[in-house]
């Protein structure tokens, strides 16, 4: 159990009004804890949010050696204060850590930093539909050392952020043009890690998909630009025919939260679904013949998110009419219905905080 110290505010900011974007606003504290070699993770803290000072010589500045993790707090019609699948988080948190070098940090430790901190700010989870608590866990290194290896000591932050939909339009369908230029990772490098390089890496094919209008970007695999991999800040479903296909899980893409959560759920209410290798080639096909009958991407921030339009080197694909298809609405409806606690959870996905 760790012992935590606690300095609040003496300055409250004043909380958010109207329409939450994602991620711009975040509450007034935060939770630090550091890693040296002879203490382990020592000292852990609520503190004012705040900046931090750090050398500028640390390593995470330098070689990226940093890892996140992506969770929501939501607060139930009934008041409660629900997480959704909190282990899941922090197990693939761990799986990062080993990746980067970073030492470990013990599952129960995590968890009650996430549960203290959420409960510090209780009062900044928001309570309009489809708002949440967004909470970004994060470990940086901070030795300050310019050779290339892990370093000796780490902080570990959680900071707060309430939010709505990640994409501006709501729940409308995004139009993703696909990337075959860049590439966002290959197996055996870090594609399965929640790690900032991995983001950093996809800025640029972002970017110019921005210019031209689109949401965000279809990564395909590194080596034959074939595969669909992922969306970057989601992963990806095709309704093609009577089944539900999404790539597998192979060490390039991001094991999420919400597309173990889908699979489970959609397997349980009766559905086929096939986590295999998907070509463009053959979305595009079943695009064509009519049996591509949904596409949208699953993530944390992103929840379920309709893809009405893909552009691949100029071919233009309109799915379902550019409209939110059936399986994508009630797998919001069913998803958020229980990470909000207003369905029956019969998977034992919600977790309180007391
Ligand atoms: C999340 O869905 O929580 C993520 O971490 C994706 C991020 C790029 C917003």
């Amino acid at each position: 159990m760790l012992q935590i110290t606690r300095t609040l505010t003496s300055h409250p900011k004043q909380k958010p009004e109207g329409k939450l974007g994602f991620g711009k606003i975040f509450t007034d504290h935060m939770f630090i804890m550091d890693y040296s070699e002879e203490k382990g993770w020592h000292d852990a803290r609520i503190v004012p949010y705040g900046e931090i000072s750090l050398s500028p010589a640390c390593m995470v500045f330098h070689y990226g050696q940093e890892m996140f993790e992506g969770m929501k707090a939501y607060r139930a019609p009934d008041g409660r204060i629900l997480l959704f699948r909190p282990d899941k988080n922090i197990e693939r948190m761990n799986n990062t850590n080993t990746r980067m070098c970073i030492p470990h940090v013990d599952p129960a430790d995590a968890l009650q930093a996430i549960c203290e901190i959420v409960k510090t700010d209780a009062d900044w989870i928001p309570t309009e539909p489809g708002t949440s608590l967004y909470i970004r866990p994060f470990i940086i290194a901070t030795d300050p050392f310019l050779g290339v290896h892990p370093s000796k000591t780490y902080k570990f932050i959680i900071i707060l952020s309430p939010s709505g939909s990640y994409y501006a339009a709501g729940l409308a369908p995004v139009k993703i043009c696909v990337e075959d230029e860049y590439v966002r990772a290959v197996k055996g490098g870090t594609g399965f890690a929640k790690v900032g390089g991995n983001y950093a890496a996809s800025l640029i094919g972002q970017e110019n998909a921005e210019k031209k209008g689109y949401a965000q970007v279809l990564w395909l695999d590194g080596i034959e630009h074939r595969y669909v991999d992922e969306v970057g800040a989601m992963n990806v479903f095709f309704v093609i025919g009577d089944k539900v296909v999404t790539p597998k899980l192979e060490g390039n893409i991001l094991p999420g939260v919400t597309r173990d959560s889908v699979i489970l759920y959609l397997r349980a209410k009766g559905y086929d679904v096939e986590e295999r290798r998907i070509t463009i080639d053959e979305v595009y096909e079943a695009g064509r013949t009519g049996e591509l009958k949904e596409m949208f991407g699953t993530g944390t921030a992103a929840v379920i998110s309709p893809v009405g339009l893909l552009d691949w080197h100029g071919r233009k694909l309109e799915i379902n009419n550019n409209e939110i298809g059936p399986i994508s609405h009630m797998l919001y409806e069913g998803i958020t219905g229980i990470q909000f606690g207003n369905a029956a959870d019969g998977f034992g996905w919600t977790y309180e905080i007391k």
